[in-house]
């Protein structure tokens, strides 16, 4: 599988359950727009085989190389992005939870379906958009997003790319952000307004407004429902005063993980 396959089977799946991605690049595509990704985003569970490792392995094997670690204080998530020599390929922005940090209720639960894994599912190459491999009930998801957002929504969607991320910097006709929210409202999309539209700063080098998440239908053991899926994101990226564009990830953006905790 080439890069560019791999793009478009990740691009497939995540718009499988988030929609409205495929249609906004369709309408900035009839606007005239060549878009480019800023980053794509994996989460998973800490876990032995599944965790950050495992989902960078298709990506690491088609030359992207991890960079920067990130921690975040309280948020039981640890994350890296990795990068490729080729500027116009996507970032890969992977997270996972740490278990240890959830309740102990919630720990069982997560262990429960990470016990339904099939013999070898751990070492496939499509681990990365393999889906989800355990069932679960709609009240044991309800209880995990009681707790967390996250651990509800992998133990929901499995394994798959979370949002893909367009580079403002590919816009030709949108000069920053707020630009381009207005044209989506006006045709018809809602933003996460939480906290405002536009998170992050020009001093932190990275804003980013995403859409108000899509839902999903999922088929639970006793019942399918619509939950929410994913959004679509748009970042924009300012220079480092050494002149070079700002590439890591900082709050409060998407990725809302307060400490660097390593780089290289
Ligand atoms: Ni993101």
């Amino acid at each position: 599988m080439t890069v560019a396959e791999l793009l478009d089977v990740l691009w497939r799946d995540y718009t499988a359950a988030t929609p409205q991605a495929a249609r906004i690049r369709q309408l900035l595509t009839q606007h005239g727009e060549l878009l480019c990704d800023d980053h794509i985003a994996l989460r998973s569970y800490g876990a032995p085989g599944v965790g950050m490792a495992a989902l960078a392995r298709p990506f690491e094997a088609r030359g992207w190389h991890a960079r920067e670690r990130y921690r975040r204080a309280g948020g039981h998530l640890r994350a890296c992005y990795w990068q490729h020599d080729d500027p116009a390929l996507p970032k890969v922005f992977i997270s996972e939870l740490v278990l240890e940090e959830l309740s102990p209720s919630a720990q069982a639960q997560v262990r429960r379906l990470l016990g339904q894994l099939p013999p070898g599912f751990t070492e496939r190459d499509d681990l990365a958009w393999a889906g989800r491999p355990w069932s679960l009930r709609h009240a044991e998801y309800l209880a995990l997003l009681a707790e967390s957002d996250y651990a509800a929504w992998v133990a929901a969607f499995g394994f798959r790319v979370d949002h893909f991320t367009v580079d403002l910097g590919s816009l030709s006709t949108f000069p920053d952000l707020a630009a381009l929210d207005a044209f989506l409202v006006e045709h018809g999309f809602a933003l996460d307004e939480r906290g405002g539209a536009i998170k992050g700063s020009p001093a932190q080098r990275l804003e980013q407004s995403w859409t108000r998440a899509d839902t999903a239908l999922v088929a639970f053991d006793d019942a399918t429902v619509r939950i929410p899926s994913c959004y679509y994101e748009f970042a924009r990226r300012y220079r480092l005063p050494s002149g070079e564009l700002f590439q890591g990830f900082r709050p409060p953006s998407a990725e809302p993980l307060a400490e660097r905790v390593d780089a290289r």
